[in-house]
């Protein structure tokens, strides 16, 4: 049995609708039912985990509680045959973080279901940067390769560009063969964007159409957007005949403002994208690829790192739609 107390970042309902976030000292004991009791080294911060922080009902519905929806350490106890005292493991999605405590804490107790061995090519640290966003960056593009939108068929258009899923989407893209266009609201990010992979950058305002037309220009052979609203509607309106786009986020707007003439003129597919549920089998193969194959050589200029003390700093910046990359949290 490891030593009982341990640190995380607790968010607390002061008074009604107020929220405090602070590092707290906790007890293993006050961790749910499980049969998988994990150390964690690292976690990452998503855009979900500062909803959770900051008292989004709709991600976390009982406070006080501990964010962090991604996790990857060493198993501390096990009742589970599967794993092994010491095995290296990452936990993703499922309730990891929303309702269950997370990742912001050196202990998740969690369902072995929840957990996976960490691809030993990849490592604790490295899975973090990819954590959640990379994965879903490169669960949607393996939903457009499988369309099959394949490198060769036109530009690609990534939206959020310099957020954790629009960051690994352009650099995986860029790494498989894809040209691609990204949209970005910080004129400051060009060169990170370029480095990364992007051929041209466009502002939200250029990617965001008004007029009301019903379809546009042509562009786009696919898209992976990460903000939905108008930018959304716009990559769809803009897309080929017969092309596809990704649908994960609505860090813009959760609305998409749109009529049906994309999908019966021009026969465009809208691929909806979710992390949290995806079957263990699809999750296997996906972080199989992420450390084979797509692994990704620039990974470490995305990366910000820090500790649980600084992590409420990189949560605001987030929230204000002002971070860059990802943010990966070192728990040692
Ligand atoms: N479906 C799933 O399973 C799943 C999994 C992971 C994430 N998500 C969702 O995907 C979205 C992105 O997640 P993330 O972790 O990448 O978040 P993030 O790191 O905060 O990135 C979001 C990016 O969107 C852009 N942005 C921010 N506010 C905007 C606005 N008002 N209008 C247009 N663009 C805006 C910014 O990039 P620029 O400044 O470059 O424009 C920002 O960096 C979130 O909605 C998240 O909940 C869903």
């Amino acid at each position: 049995m490891p030593n009982s107390s341990y640190d995380a970042l607790v968010v607390s309902e002061t008074d009604k609708n107020n929220f405090s976030i602070k590092v707290q000292s906790k007890d293993i004991s006050d961790l749910p039912e499980g049969d998988l009791l994990i150390r964690v080294h690292y976690s990452s911060l998503n855009y979900k985990d500062a909803l959770s922080a900051s008292g989004n009902r709709g991600v976390t519905r009982h406070y006080p509680h501990v964010p962090g929806i991604d996790a990857a350490g060493v198993v501390a106890e096990s009742s589970n045959p599967l794993f092994r005292l010491g095995d290296q493991v990452l936990a993703c999605g499922f309730d990891i973080g929303m309702n269950t405590a997370g990742g912001f804490g050196q202990f998740i107790r969690i369902p072995a279901e929840w957990a996976l061995p960490c691809p030993q090519d990849l490592g604790l640290r490295d899975s973090m940067i990819y954590g959640t966003a990379g994965f879903t960056a490169a669960q949607s593009v393996k939903r457009l390769l499988d369309f099959p939108v394949v490198p060769g068929k036109g530009k690609i258009l990534v939206t959020g560009a310099t957020g954790g899923v629009g960051s690994i989407a352009v650099a995986l893209l860029k790494h498989l063969g894809y040209k691609l266009t990204a949209v970005s609201g910080k004129p400051q990010a060009a060169e990170f964007l370029t480095q990364l992979g992007a051929e041209e950058i466009i502002t939200r305002q250029q990617a965001a159409d008004y007029s009301g037309k019903f379809l546009l220009k042509e562009k786009w052979a696919g898209a992976v957007d990460t903000v939905g609203g108008e930018i959304l509607a716009t990559a769809i309106k803009s897309t080929v005949y017969g092309g596809a786009v990704t649908c994960c986020g609505n860090v813009a707007s959760p609305d998409l403002p749109l009529s049906v003439y994309p999908f019966i003129l021009r026969g465009v597919s809208l691929l909806g994208i979710d992390s949290a549920q995806c079957p263990i089998h699809i999750r296997k193969k996906i972080w199989q690829k992420i450390a084979g194959d797509w692994r990704i050589e620039n990974l470490e200029s995305l990366v910000t790192e820090c500790g649980l003390q600084e992590l409420p700093t990189h949560i605001e910046r987030m929230l204000q739609g002002r971070h860059t990359g990802r943010v990966i949290v070192n728990l040692l």
